[in-house]
């Protein structure tokens, strides 16, 4: 009996193990959402990595992918990705993210709208500008 309730007991752990395990590769950039970005980006490639809004990308935008640098997109176009983000960060019931609240995805904007390139357009325009006398 008592050694019936011990294998119960080891197949439990075990189990547990290995649903640990798997959760915990979904939560590192090895998941399906790696691929959509460019790999082996970390915290301190990031422009600023002291500064605030850097600090909120470690925290909030690495569990399913690497680093999203800020020049992936121009900076008119970062709303709407970091809106998609934190709509795939709410619908994680199984291993729950920390999702930014109101105030920390302001931030998070904030900070990949300052360090977004220029579009062409607008860089020859400033280009254009600097020229001038
Ligand atoms: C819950 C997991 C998750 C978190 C957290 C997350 N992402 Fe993503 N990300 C994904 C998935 C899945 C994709 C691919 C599907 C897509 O693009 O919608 C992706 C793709 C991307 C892409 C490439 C696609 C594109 O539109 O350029 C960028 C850039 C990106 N994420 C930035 C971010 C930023 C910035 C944060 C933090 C604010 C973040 N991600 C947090 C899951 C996540």
């Amino acid at each position: 009996m008592k050694g019936k309730l011990l294998v119960i007991g080891l197949v439990a752990a075990l189990l547990l193990a290995v649903a640990g395990m798997i959760a915990a590769m979904d939560m590192q950039a090895s998941g399906p959402a790696a691929r959509y970005l460019p790999a082996g980006t970390s915290p301190s490639d990031l422009p600023e990595p002291e500064s605030e809004g850097a600090k909120l990308v470690a925290r909030h935008c690495q569990a399913c992918h690497s680093v999203p640098l800020p020049s992936l997109h121009y900076a008119e176009d970062w709303q709407e990705v970091i809106a998609r983000m934190r709509v795939l960060a709410m619908s994680r019931v199984m291993a729950p993210l920390p999702v930014a609240t109101p105030a920390e995805e302001r931030a998070l904007l904030a900070y990949y709208q300052r360090h977004a390139p220029k579009p062409p357009a607008a860089a020859a325009a400033a280009a254009a500008a600097a020229e001038e006398p």
